[in-house]
């Protein structure tokens, strides 16, 4: 290889457009987590194309982003089936036939069921809402990304499975499974181009979590979540995702990046309010 096709670090070129001219596709792009990255995803000059099964929230945020002069497309479908994701991806492809970013983020602990009350239904649904679709996905948009030039996918699973946790076993383990799918595609893909790595939320105010939220007014304890004395917002994991996303990390494939306020590095204990001593017992289970 000679000086002039060594590949370099990339030129960054406008920090504010990290972005620009790349298509972008997000799994429950509308709300939560998935809403911040389309967001913010649109802002650095990418165009989203996501998708989302609450149709009211995908019309909404496509129409948000229009309006402050991002570009974006909304697709309503529940990525649990595979014929959905087909249409999607068929959709996606035909206006762009290639990809150079994809978040896989559609992911839920609910119903939360305890191991010893679980049922296959309940270890199958963790698995479809969790993982059936990060492959399905990933499968329909891989070839295209590398055929185009490489690309990033960034996965968002939870620290849930990169820690022990104790609310519901499978779906640790279905988030676990995530983290691994993660590392193991990314020593393969490198050399076609594409870098794939996974964040791991937690603690971060959406409606999937509304128990820490202001509306069940926890305000008071969220001090005491979290090494950094609060709880996370949709953006701060967006700014990770965009940064994964990027090539501000062309060098970064194969990991998993903990964002949760340094819970994982708590090692899981924290401070009792009521009991005024560190606690790392579970209760009730
Ligand atoms: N919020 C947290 O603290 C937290 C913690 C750990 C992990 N996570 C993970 O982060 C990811 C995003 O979570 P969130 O808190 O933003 O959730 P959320 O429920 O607030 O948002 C999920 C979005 O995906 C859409 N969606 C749900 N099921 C879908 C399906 N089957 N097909 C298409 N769209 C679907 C929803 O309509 C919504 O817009 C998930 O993988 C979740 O497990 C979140």
């Amino acid at each position: 290889m000679d000086e002039n096709t060594y590949p370099n670090a990339p030129e960054i070129g406008n920090w504010n457009r990290l972005l620009e001219g790349r298509v972008a596709v997000v799994t429950g792009g509308a709300g939560g987590i998935g809403g911040a990255i389309s967001s913010l995803f649109a802002e650095h000059g990418a165009h989203v194309e996501f998708i989302d099964s609450d149709a009211e929230a995908a019309e909404a945020k496509a129409a948000s982003i229009t309006k402050a002069g991002g570009s974006a497309r909304a697709h309503v479908g529940d990525v649990q089936q595979f014929d959905i994701v087909e249409r999607f991806a068929t959709e996606v492809l035909r206006a762009h036939p290639s990809v150079q970013v994809l978040v896989n983020n559609v992911g839920d602990y609910r119903p939360l069921s305890r191991f010893r009350e679980s049922t296959p239904d309940s270890w199958k649904s963790m698995f479809d809402i969790n993982l059936f679709h990060m492959f399905a996905v990933t499968r329909a948009f891989l070839d295209p990304m590398i055929d185009g030039g490489g690309g990033s996918i960034v996965n968002v699973h939870s620290v849930e499975g990169l820690r022990g946790y104790p609310g519901d076993p499978v779906y640790g383990a279905m988030k676990a499974a995530a983290a691994a799918f993660t590392v193991d595609l990314a020593v393969g893909m490198g050399r076609h181009g594409v870098r794939v790595n996974g964040i791991g939320p937690d603690l971060t105010q959406t409606a999937q979590v509304d128990y820490i939220g202001t509306s069940v007014g926890h305000e008071h304890l969220w001090e005491s979540w979290a090494p950094v004395g609060r709880v996370g917002w949709p953006e701060d994991q967006a700014r990770v995702a965009l940064f994964l996303a990027s090539d501000l990390s062309a060098f970064v494939t194969g990991h998993n990046i903990p964002v949760d306020g340094g819970t994982k590095a708590g090692g899981g204990w924290f401070w009792s309010p009521t009991e005024q001593r560190f606690v790392n017992r579970p209760k009730g289970l």
